[in-house]
């Protein structure tokens, strides 16, 4: 039986074993797939067991994106310029890291059938998911990034990697069209300190969180007439895309697994 892991910490919420274990069962596939806390100077003793087949795949959560990445032997081109790395596989005795979330978030806003091109796009927060929301929305080719960070010199930081970027300072609003809450101010049902009052409407508000279902954040939005969508495919899509990386099986997204997720 092949051995799968998502590794994080901390790492009791995560869903991802609920919804790959529901994926193999339902492909009659002979592995399994579990949750596991990890601590930064475990990350070794772990990739060494992928190598040697001990462990089959992984995914990599909050905060070791970027940590494992001098364990591995090889990085998509993704996930090299992102420095994020949420997959793991052994791809000819090597292994391989590659990033998911870029094709979670793309196919996500795909599925909104939200017409992105050229639009102008806000993202609160410079946290670890940041560099894959940003890598999507310039490969589907939005007209402008702005971003906000609490600690304003991390959205600085992230100029060396994309040079397109925006920054404004916490609690200032420019003109957008699509605002992306990618701090964790609503995870705890936080609301969050930004003044929306002067949007106008027809906008997108996202939610990168999933649960809580609804946060403070896409209430706000709603309340105020424009569009909210939390960030369930988001999740369910770069699941879906680790999931054929190992298994070359592109699983269904279908009401069952949906309902699974929204009842944590
Ligand atoms: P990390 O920063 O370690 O990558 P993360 O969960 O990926 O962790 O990111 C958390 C994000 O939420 C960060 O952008 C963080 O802002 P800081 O960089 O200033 O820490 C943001 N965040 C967390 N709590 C916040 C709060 N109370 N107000 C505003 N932003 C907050």
């Amino acid at each position: 039986m092949k051995k799968y892991f998502v590794i994080g910490n901390p790492i009791d919420h995560s869903l991802s074993p609920k919804l790959h274990n529901y994926w193999i069962k339902k492909n009659n596939l002979d592995a399994f797939y579990e949750k596991i806390k990890l601590e930064e100077n475990d990350l070794q003793k772990f990739t060494s067991d992928i190598k040697q087949k001990k462990i089959a795949g992984a995914n990599i959560t909050v905060p070791f994106k970027k940590a494992i990445i001098p364990y591995l032997d090889k990085l998509t081109s993704e996930a090299k310029k992102t420095q994020s790395v949420n997959t793991i596989i052994l791809d000819n005795e090597k292994l391989l890291g590659c990033n998911t979330d870029i094709f979670g978030f793309e196919s996500a806003i795909k599925n909104l059938n939200y017409d992105i091109l050229n639009k102008k796009i806000f993202i609160l927060g410079a946290g670890g998911v940041v560099p894959s929301i940003i890598f999507a929305l310039n490969k589907m080719k939005v007209s402008e990034i702005t971003i906000c960070n609490r600690t304003r010199q991390k959205a600085e930081n992230l100029k060396y990697q994309f040079n397109n970027l925006k920054i404004v300072d916490w609690g200032e609003i420019p003109d957008f069209d699509l605002i992306i809450n990618a701090t964790s101010l609503g995870l705890n049902n936080e609301e969050i300190n930004l003044n929306f009052s002067g949007i106008g409407r027809n906008k997108l508000f996202y939610d990168v969180i999933y649960n809580p279902i609804e946060t403070y954040f896409l209430k706000e939005g709603k309340k105020l007439g424009n569009q909210s969508e939390n960030g369930k495919l988001m999740f369910l899509y770069q699941a879906l895309e680790a999931f054929n990386l190992w298994h070359g099986i592109k699983p269904e997204i279908d009401n069952k697994i949906i309902k699974l997720l929204d009842n944590g």
